[in-house]
This record gives C-alpha cells, structure tokens and sequence, in this order.
C-alpha cells in the first residue's frame, strides 16, 4: 500500500478542507477520502440501533458489521442512501461524542486506509497526516479563526434549509402565541382602550413615529 501517494489535509470545521481536497483531487485524478463522513455515517447506524453513545465496546463491535460505501456522491449504510441523514445537527453531535472514543477511532481505521488506491488520494479530517496516513509525502493543516469559519457555515446553509428553519419558526411562533392566548390566567390580548399597530409593513421607524403621534 505504501507506495500509494497520499495528500492529507487536516483541520478544523469550515477551515476548506473538503472544498480544496475535491479541488485537488479532481485536478490530479486522485480518490478522495472524506473521513468526517465515514464517522457521520457510523454516528448515524449507532443512531438508528439506539446505541448509547457512551458505550465505546458496543460501538467498536457494531462498526465492522455496517457495510459503508460511498458512490456518485452519496453516502451509503448497509445499502441505503444516507447523504442527507449525516449532515443534520443531531448527526453532527453524535459524531462528535463516538469520535472521541479510541475503540471507534480503532474500529475505523482500516477502512479509512482501504481508501489508499492507485493512481491516489487526497484525504480529509482531523487526523489524516497523523494517525491514519503518517506516512504521507504531503500534508497540509488548513485553519481560520472560529468567527470567520462560523461566518463561513452561515453562508454555507442552503436556501433549503433556511426555508426548513423558517417553517419550524413559524410554527413554534404559532404554538406559543395560542398557549399564550388561551389560558385562563392574563391571556394575551389587547386591552379594551389599547391602540392596536399592526407592525408587519412598518419598520422601527414607523412604528416609533406612530407611538409618538397617538401621545402627542
Ligand atoms: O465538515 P466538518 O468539518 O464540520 O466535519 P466533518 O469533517 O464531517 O467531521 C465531523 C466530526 O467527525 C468532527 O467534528 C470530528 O469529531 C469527527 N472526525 C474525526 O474525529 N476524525 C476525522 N478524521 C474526521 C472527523
Ligand atoms: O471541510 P471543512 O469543514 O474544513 O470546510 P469546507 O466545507 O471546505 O468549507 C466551508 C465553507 O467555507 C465552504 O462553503 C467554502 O466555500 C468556504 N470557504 C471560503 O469561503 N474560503 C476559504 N478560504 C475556505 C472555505
């Protein structure tokens, strides 16, 4: 295996490891190993077996019996496609928790170092050039300060998922408001003698400018 050239480039979230690993990889003709997607897609098979994510021995035990392959850009577990499943927020913290166990970081390397064919790759993650490929000709250490590579997710968010959290806002908003009006104690309501101002078309400035009118 060792005469397979390798390219690591570790780093922290939003510092542009996967951006510049597939840039690189489709440049030289390489394979690309996105390792932080082999450990979301192991994060969601312990997910769905409802294995506690603490207990390090059933999760090592459960990693060599999932089949996890990943193919025309999707990811897949035991056969389905889980693409979307791994790159949600509860995924993103189960990640995190088995991740910092030795026995799944064990359990997982081999299949990460399985990834190492001809002509090449490029791969991505947090310990690329130092645990699972110390071997490499080269290896890059991409980062950026927190705030920057926040800003970056914030960007990254698709149009799709804005929608998505605005409809789940809307409905929270919705709920709350109808506890609010309905309870038998001070329901939400407008006083009897209350100048109603209905703020949907007026910005701060209206809205002042109104409040001021109605004292004066
Ligand atoms: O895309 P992002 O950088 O946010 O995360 P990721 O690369 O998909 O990795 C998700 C999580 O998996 C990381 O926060 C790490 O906890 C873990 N991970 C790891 O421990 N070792 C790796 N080589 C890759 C990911
Ligand atoms: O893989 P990692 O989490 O390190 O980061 P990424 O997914 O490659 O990059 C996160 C986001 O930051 C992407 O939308 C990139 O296009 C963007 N980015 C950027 O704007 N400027 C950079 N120098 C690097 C990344």
């Amino acid at each position: 295996h060792n005469t397979i050239p390798v390219i690591t480039i570790d780093g922290p979230a939003g510092a542009g490891k996967g951006t510049i690993a597939c840039m690189l990889a489709d440049k030289l003709g390489w394979h690309m190993l996105d390792s932080g997607a082999i450990y979301r897609v192991a994060a969601v098979a312990a997910l769905r077996r409802g294995v506690n994510l603490q207990d390090e021995n059933t999760l090592a035990a459960l990693i060599p019996t999932l089949n996890i392959e990943f193919k025309e850009g999707d990811a897949w577990l035991d056969g389905e496609k889980v693409t979307s499943d791994i790159r949600n927020e509860i995924c993103a913290s189960a990640t995190s928790q088995i991740a910092a166990l030795p026995a799944v970081r064990a359990a997982l390397l081999t299949l990460q170092r399985n990834f190492r064919q001809l002509p090449g790759i490029v791969a991505d993650g947090r310990d690329m050039g130092t645990v699972v490929f110390p071997d490499a000709p080269h290896k890059f250490y991409l980062t950026a300060s927190a705030e920057i590579r926040a800003e970056r997710r914030l960007k990254q968010l698709s149009q799709q998922e804005l929608s998505a959290k605005l409809c789940d806002l809307i409905q929270d908003i919705n709920a709350r408001d109808e506890r609010d009006t309905n309870r038998p104690v001070a329901p939400l309501k407008p006083a009897a003698d209350a100048l109603v101002i209905d703020t949907s078309s007026l910005d701060q400035a209206e809205v002042f400018a109104t409040v001021l009118h109605y004292i004066a």
